[in-house]
């Protein structure tokens, strides 16, 4: 079988998919340790803590998710997860422990209780990723770096095949090849690069969506795009990556405040800056519009240079490297793109709509994190459904049970070409999507932004040549075609959810509708004129 991605849920579908004696490759776009799972700060939420319960778990969750979640799937994760966890520190990670020798338990927006796990302070996510790299390298699992999968292989009767793919440079042959296999596992992360600003690597470009867009596989939930409630504020041109300041922070007592000192989210919520997240990036962006403010402040002075270096040592450094000390000064901080909380739509085995197909981590929509993902919650997800496809395939149940749903009839997301974009697109694309469909939308920056993506996608198909060609082809063409798919559907998604839910926030519409919008946007795409 084909592993697509290694992070996390990657790499635990790899491993579990060997120890269950099915022969695996993993293929990666750059190198093995270079997606999203890296970067995750906080950590890994599960009812590990005294007086915890995978019930209490769940209604966390379920509140996060405003009304959307899917109610058997987040029992799954809660209940699978803390052994899932456990089998995580078998391979090899390493938690914070508290002086009592049991794992050292952090809070984060949403959770009623201590339950999150976390490594080094705050990088958990470098500490899981180690773990999981050493394990598929000291089991000699085979992986191919620098490789960019294009698109499914399927045979005559629409099973999955296989995959294409291309191989960039690094000491490795340029060019086109293929995998064949009779089940892929797509883990290929999320699609934050699709706005100017956030958190997530320069590989997060939606590549799996797209992929499974293209093949005719169902996407739901796209409009539902998480923004980080306090992302490092580096000015308001910064692009690209920027630097997280986790909620753990405020887990461990830091206040947001304005520019005079005064706290803001008390009053709004009674977990105030523990609000769930939605909510939270809500009430800054509220204060900063209220304020003419471009970014607000995280306050957590309070805890001294020996907690910050030794809790936060990850964020302190990001901080004094940007020349903000959070020791003696209130940290600047706004809103930015962090986690698609829709993608490929799967069953509670990871499985799609096409046969063959699964799909588990931020790529995939298992119905776990319904309008809104609950904090932490993401590494978990990608380990107990990595963990789950594995068993799929290995008791070859690879029929699929997942009903199609109806399609949505969606402006301007049935395409029939996708022509090649050239690399600079990418840069108007995120400029695009964040005018337009970014953390507040309206019916106007929505249609606007719809209709200078469909300009953007009407220049590259005019410009086709006999040959049918446009760009050449390469991963930064790639990325850029695959940014402008997801990109379309996610704006098409946005316009026709006529509400504010969770993380989709109407300003037109600015109440949550539970008459009508009670249910999921699911998208399909024509295969036969891709
Ligand atoms: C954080 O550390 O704040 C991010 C955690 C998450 O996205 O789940």
């Amino acid at each position: 079988m084909v592993v697509v991605g290694s992070g996390v849920a990657g790499l635990t579908a790899a491993l579990r998919c060997e120890a269950a004696g099915l022969t695996t490759v993993v293929v990666t776009k750059a190198r093995l340790d270079d997606g999203s799972t890296r970067w995750a700060q906080g950590g890994i939420a599960a009812a590990l803590g005294e007086g915890d319960t995978p019930e209490q778990h769940l209604d966390d969750t379920l509140v996060a998710g405003a009304g959307l979640c899917d109610e058997e799937a987040v029992r799954i994760l809660v209940t699978e997860g803390p052994d899932a966890v456990r089998r995580l520190i078998a391979t090899g990670a390493q938690f914070d422990e508290s002086a009592e020798g049991g794992l050292e338990l952090t809070r984060e927006g949403g959770h009623h209780r201590r339950r999150i796990a976390h490594a080094g302070g705050d990088a958990t996510g470098a500490e899981i990723s180690r773990a999981l790299v050493e394990a598929v390298r000291a089991r000699g699992t085979r992986t191919i770096e620098n490789a960019l999968v294009l698109d499914l292989l399927t045979d005559a009767d629409g099973r999955t095949a296989g995959v294409t793919l291309h191989v960039m440079g690094e000491g490795q042959h340029d060019g086109v090849g293929a995998v064949h296999a009779p089940a892929v596992v797509l883990a290929t992360g999320g699609m934050g690069q699709v706005f100017s600003a956030t958190t997530n690597p320069s590989v997060s470009t939606g590549d799996g969506v797209a992929l499974a867009l293209r093949a005719g596989a169902e996407v739901s939930d796209l409009e539902f795009v998480q923004f980080h409630p306090t992302v490092l504020f580096l000015g308001p041109d910064a692009e690209g990556q920027q630097p997280l300041v986790s909620e753990a922070v405020r887990g461990e007592g830091a206040h947001l405040v304005d520019a005079d000192g005064v706290r803001f989210m008390q009053g709004q919520h009674e977990l105030a800056e523990l609000a769930p997240r939605d909510i939270v990036a809500k009430g800054i962006m509220r204060r900063m519009q209220e304020r003419g403010a471009e970014h607000m402040y995280l306050d957590a002075r309070h805890f001294g240079a020996e907690m910050w270096e030794h809790r936060f040592p990850t964020i302190l450094a990001a901080c004094r490297a940007h020349g903000i000390d959070p020791v003696t000064e209130p940290v600047p901080v706004a809103p930015a793109a962090h986690y698609a909380s829709g993608g490929v739509r799967t069953d509670s085995h990871g499985r799609t709509t096409v046969p063959g197909l699964y799909a588990c981590g931020e790529v995939a929509c298992t119905g776990v994190h319904g309008a809104n993902r609950l904090a932490s919650n993401s590494l978990l997800e990608g380990l107990v459904y990595a963990e789950r496809i594995a068993a799929d395939i290995a008791e070859s149940r690879t029929g699929n049970t997942l009903r199609a749903r109806v399609p949505q009839p969606l402006p301007q997301s049935d395409r029939p070409e996708h022509p090649l974009l050239p690399p600079e697109a990418r840069f108007a694309i995120q400029r695009i999507m964040t005018g337009g469909a970014g953390v507040l939308r309206s019916a106007a920056s929505l249609s606007e932004a719809a209709d200078r993506l469909h300009h953007l996608h009407a220049e590259a198909r005019d410009a086709l040549d006999e040959n049918g060609k446009t760009a050449e082809p390469g991963v930064d063409t790639w990325e850029a075609t695959n940014l402008l798919c997801v990109a379309r559907v996610l704006v098409a998604a946005a316009q026709r959810r006529e509400e504010t839910r969770g993380c989709h926030w109407r300003e037109d519409r600015p109440e949550r509708d539970d008459t009508t919008w009670r249910r999921h946007i699911v998208v399909r795409l024509n295969p036969d004129r891709t």
